[in-house]
């Protein structure tokens, strides 16, 4: 057999649809498994099995060293068996969703079109449906007719481009401010990504001006003149300012009315960081806490953090449309031939991305087979189940509330008297992940550490999260006594 003869038959089997179809219907029914897993009572299940890193890397460089392999899905199963699965109710640490499954099964449609959006043809039906999906949030936000967007890759990345827009809108109508004078206003419990974004625009830093929280955790919006006129003072441009809807750490959401009134008093961009916050949007119950959402400039809501679909998909909104073509306006004539005229069909031209997964895809399919019930129904379910559990945590004795949950985060620590409490909750934090049943985080406000919760998946119950009270009691008080 020649050469190419052979290298064809290679792919044959390679391209193979059988092959395909059994390997595929095995992992189907090894995550079908994983979900009655995640579905069944918490004794039955680990949120996370512990392993150090340097254990870790051993395992795997030492199956990588290994024979080739013939069967796909034993490595699966090893996959599976070394890795944290969000799935399961114990797992309440970071904001990170436990997809539904129908959007499971739209990532392996989208891997296999893998259309990438950036470029009409290659992305014809993604960008129609981004158009559609983006016009409903437009709606729902209530912001202006010329409002538009796109889907971007994540929340940092969102943050960024929509920055980078009121940047090079502000230097389009002032090119001569110097780069080193531009400033932006920001409460201090931001996101990292905001001040990663300045260091990616070229902006010193200390420009960066972080406006200090109430006891609530909201910006201080009553210092917000004081601090501009400093910045003003110090020969400043301040440009825009950040709302957070809500913040990582606490979970708490800014007044929105009065810095979109601030940013309207001084003819600044208003951005809103909705990363984690926005989906409350389709709440009636919650949707107050965007008020004043609706005089924002630009936007971002992360669909894989309170939407549950797999990461990374966020929207990018910008209330006058046409600023999104500011941000990555370049040539690039083998990709467009028509380089002046907006095409939204065309979204690599306003995205980051050349080639752009079509992410859009989960939740344009959640919302055709569930409608926005599912969104509504996830946000109401774990919203109030932080107020239930901040609620039980306030009468159990020994927990102390870092402060009341205003979304599904709650952060609270183990209090014992003549106790360093620092170390002993980072150690009930660390000794809780070691024994597996629950994967909780921490965080620090003012020196002190606290634990974290972020209420995610839709299995988990007060039940569960009243097993992990007195998970952490018993560590506490373990602790202590040594
Ligand atoms: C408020 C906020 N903004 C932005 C981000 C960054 O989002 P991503 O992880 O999608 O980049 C996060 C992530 O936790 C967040 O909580």
């Amino acid at each position: 057999m020649d050469k190419e003869t052979d290298t064809t038959n290679w792919f044959s089997a390679v391209n193979s649809p059988e092959y395909f179809r059994t390997i595929g219907y095995e992992l189907i029914d090894l995550l079908a498994r994983e979900l009655q897993i995640a579905n069944s009572p918490l004794s039955e299940q680990k949120a996370i099995e512990w392993k150090e890193p340097e254990q870790m890397l051993s395992h795997w460089s030492d199956d990588f060293s290994s024979e080739q392999v013939s069967d796909p899905v034993t490595l699966f199963k090893e996959i599976l068996s070394h890795s944290i699965n969000m799935n399961r109710r114990g797992n309440v640490g970071h904001q990170i969703s436990a997809p539904h499954p129908l959007s499971v099964i739209t990532s392996m449609l989208m891997a296999h079109l893998n259309n990438g959006m950036g470029v009409y043809e290659v992305g014809m039906t993604g960008n129609a449906m981004e158009k559609i999906i983006i016009e409903k949030l437009v709606n729902l936000f209530n912001l202006p007719l010329s409002a538009t967007g796109f889907v971007t890759s994540g929340g940092s990345l969102g943050n960024l481009t929509a920055l980078l827009t009121a940047k090079a809108l502000y230097l389009n109508k002032s090119p001569n401010t110097p780069l080193d004078k531009l400033a932006i206003l920001v409460s201090d419990e931001a996101h990292y990504s905001i001040e990663r974004a300045f260091a990616i625009m070229g902006i010193p830093v200390q420009n960066l001006i972080k406006v200090p929280v109430n006891s609530t955790f909201q910006m201080r919006t009553e210092l917000l003149e004081g601090y501009y006129a400093d910045a003003c003072n110090e020969g400043k441009t301040v440009f825009c300012i950040v709302g957070c809807s809500c913040s990582t750490s606490t979970g708490a959401f800014d007044d929105l009315t009065s810095i979109a009134l601030f940013a309207k008093r001084h003819d600044i961009w208003f951005h809103v960081d909705a990363a984690h916050g926005g989906p409350v949007i389709f709440s009636d119950r919650y949707k107050y806490l965007l008020e004043g959402i609706e005089d924002a400039d630009s936007i971002i809501m992360d669909f894989h953090k309170m939407m549950s679909v797999p990461s990374l998909s966020t929207a990018v909104i910008f209330a006058q449309g046409w600023h999104s073509s500011l941000t990555f306006s370049q040539n690039a004539k083998y990709l467009w031939q028509d380089q002046q005229r907006e095409e939204w069909y065309n979204s690599g031209k306003r995205t980051f991305e050349c080639t752009k997964p079509m992410t859009v895809i989960h939740v344009y399919t959640l919302l055709r087979v569930y409608g926005q019930e599912i969104f509504q129904r996830q946000i109401e379910l774990q919203y109030d189940l932080a107020k239930s559990y901040a609620k039980h945590i306030s009468q159990i004795g020994h927990l102390e509330l870092l402060c009341q949950p205003q979304s599904n985060i709650v952060c609270f620590r183990y209090v014992e008297i003549n106790a360093d409490l620092n170390e002993v909750n980072k150690q009930i934090q660390l000794a809780v992940i070691k024994e597996g049943t629950f994967y909780i985080v921490g965080t620090t406000s003012n020196g002190d550490y606290y634990l974290r919760i972020s209420l995610m998946n839709t299995r988990t119950t007060l039940d569960d999260l009243k097993m992990l009270t007195k998970i952490i009691i018993r560590r506490g008080r373990e602790l202590v006594k040594r």
